[in-house]
């Protein structure tokens, strides 16, 4: 099969990929300083498997530690997780944010280049189509960002798409995630944030199970059937398997390609709200708060590029999404 070096492999979407990469015969090294995130996710994700994981608590901008893996084991692909995400810390701190992810993947970059290491597969995100692009989106689309988080996206991006110019063997491919929510069905593995959640599926789960009072909807004023936010969410596993065909694909073709994980579907607040509330049987406290600041009305994926050069296509539903969230909260109500 393969060695795969999984950076941020500790992590929510990094854990579940972990998972089907070694289900299907991959040996898997990570590399994960823990920032945000537990080494108890891969106990779980050795539980899950049965497999064993090469685990390195290291930081990616350690130019030594990145170089010493590659030292240590013939990497055939590298999947880059590892980075700060959340939206709103990249306004306060964009220097950390730029810091970490820019610096982070030069470091992993010119390691793989000294290593003679030529395939990445990256995690890029919907936010890199900015505020102004019509649904559905295209990968085609031009790319922008309104944080310094997304900046770093379409930076790396850029970075990517320069290195396959002046190095034609070389293949990345960007993986623009949409909305990832849902957990391993095992209830193991599932999305763990610190601190109070930013994002909808958690900030729900944890009202669900009792550890929040009540959700604020941000805005119903929207132009979208119910006046709530529209998004494209994608199970998580469903996005894992993503990776194993973008691995497949990488290791096939050179050059750079953006491809879009989604589902194709929009779901707005309060559909995901009152789906939440079917799986786990009882209602969800919510009110209605204004507008976040930098969210937009509607986003969601035009899916076609991935079922078309991957072979990929999410399988799981809007129910299923809900119900394993549920189990996971219901299974680690304090987090791993
Ligand atoms: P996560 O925070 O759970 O995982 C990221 C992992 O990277 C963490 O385990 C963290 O400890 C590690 N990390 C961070 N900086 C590091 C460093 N300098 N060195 C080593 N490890 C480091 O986040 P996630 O939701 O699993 O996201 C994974 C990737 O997907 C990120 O790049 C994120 O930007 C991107 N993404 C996430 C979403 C989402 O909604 N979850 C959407 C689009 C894109
Ligand atoms: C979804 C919807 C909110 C919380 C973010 C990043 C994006 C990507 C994924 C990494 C919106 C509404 C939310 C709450 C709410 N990450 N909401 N109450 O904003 O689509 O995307 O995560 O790349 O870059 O921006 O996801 O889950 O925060 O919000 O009403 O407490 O839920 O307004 O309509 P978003 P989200």
């Amino acid at each position: 099969m393969g060695k795969i070096l999984v950076t941020g492999g500790a992590g929510f979407i990094g854990s579940h990929t972990c998972v089907e990469f070694l289900e299907r015969g991959y040996e898997v090294v990570v590399l994960d300083n823990l920032s945000n995130s537990k080494e108890e996710s891969i106990r779980r994700i050795e539980q899950i498997t049965g497999k064993h994981v090469k685990f390195y608590r290291a930081d990616m901008r350690d130019a030594a530690a990145v170089r010493a893996i590659f030292k240590a084991h013939p990497i055939d692909a590298v999947v880059h997780f590892a980075g700060l995400k959340a939206v709103g810390e990249s306004v306060e701190k964009p220097l950390a944010y730029y810091e970490n992810n820019l610096n982070g993947t030069f470091v992993l970059l010119n390691a793989m280049h000294e290593a003679g290491c030529k395939r990445i597969v990256f995690s890029s995100s919907a936010t890199v189509y900015g505020m102004h692009n019509p649904v559905p989106y295209v990968e085609n689309m031009p790319t922008s960002a309104t944080n310094p988080y997304g900046y770093t996206k379409v930076m790396i991006e850029q970075m990517l798409q320069d290195i396959c110019h002046a190095q034609p063997d070389f293949s990345a491919v960007a993986l623009r995630y949409f909305n990832p929510i849902g957990a391993h069905k095992s209830g193991l593995i599932g999305e763990d944030p610190n601190g109070i959640p930013n994002n909808l599926l958690p900030y729900i789960g944890q009202v669900a199970v009792g550890k929040l009072q009540q959700l604020s909807v941000f805005g119903d004023d929207y132009d979208t059937p119910d006046g709530t936010g529209v998004r494209d969410y994608i199970h998580v596993v469903d996005l894992a398997k993503g990776h194993v065909c973008a691995i497949a694909y990488a290791m096939a073709h050179e050059g750079f390609m953006p491809i879009n994980l989604g589902t194709g579907n929009g779901v707005s607040v309060l559909e995901m709200v009152h789906a939440y509330e079917k799986a786990c049987g009882h209602a969800i406290s919510y009110r209605i708060a204004p507008r976040r600041a930098g969210d937009i009305a509607t986003s969601y994926a035009d899916a076609s590029r991935a079922k078309e050069l991957l072979g990929w296509e999410a399988q799981e539903t809007l129910e299923t999404m809900c119900e394993d969230s549920w189990r996971f909260m219901q299974q680690n109500p304090n987090g791993l």
